[in-house]
């Protein structure tokens, strides 16, 4: 499956979850910043413009390498 293919879902399990993206390249830096909701799902990609993707709150993350929650 390509990069573009690929995808990410996150699930938030409290008000005020944080998706925060990086940008791709030799200056990293915040560039989207989402809130979700309790309950709220946001599919994502890894983009020519998003290298990595912080999460802030408590949220099940699941990727095609597994599922995993951040800490409570
Ligand atoms: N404009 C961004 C991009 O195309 C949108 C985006 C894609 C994004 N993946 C993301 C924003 C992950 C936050 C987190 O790269």
């Amino acid at each position: 499956m390509s990069k573009q293919d690929d995808f990410f879902v996150i699930k938030a399990r409290e008000n005020g979850v944080q998706v925060i993206g990086l940008t791709r390249g030799s200056d990293t830096r915040f560039h989207h910043s989402e809130k979700l909701d309790k309950g709220e799902v946001m599919i994502g990609q890894f983009t020519e413009h998003t290298s990595a993707v912080k999460i802030r709150g408590k949220a099940t993350i699941q990727t095609s390498h597994g599922t995993l929650q951040t800490d409570d």
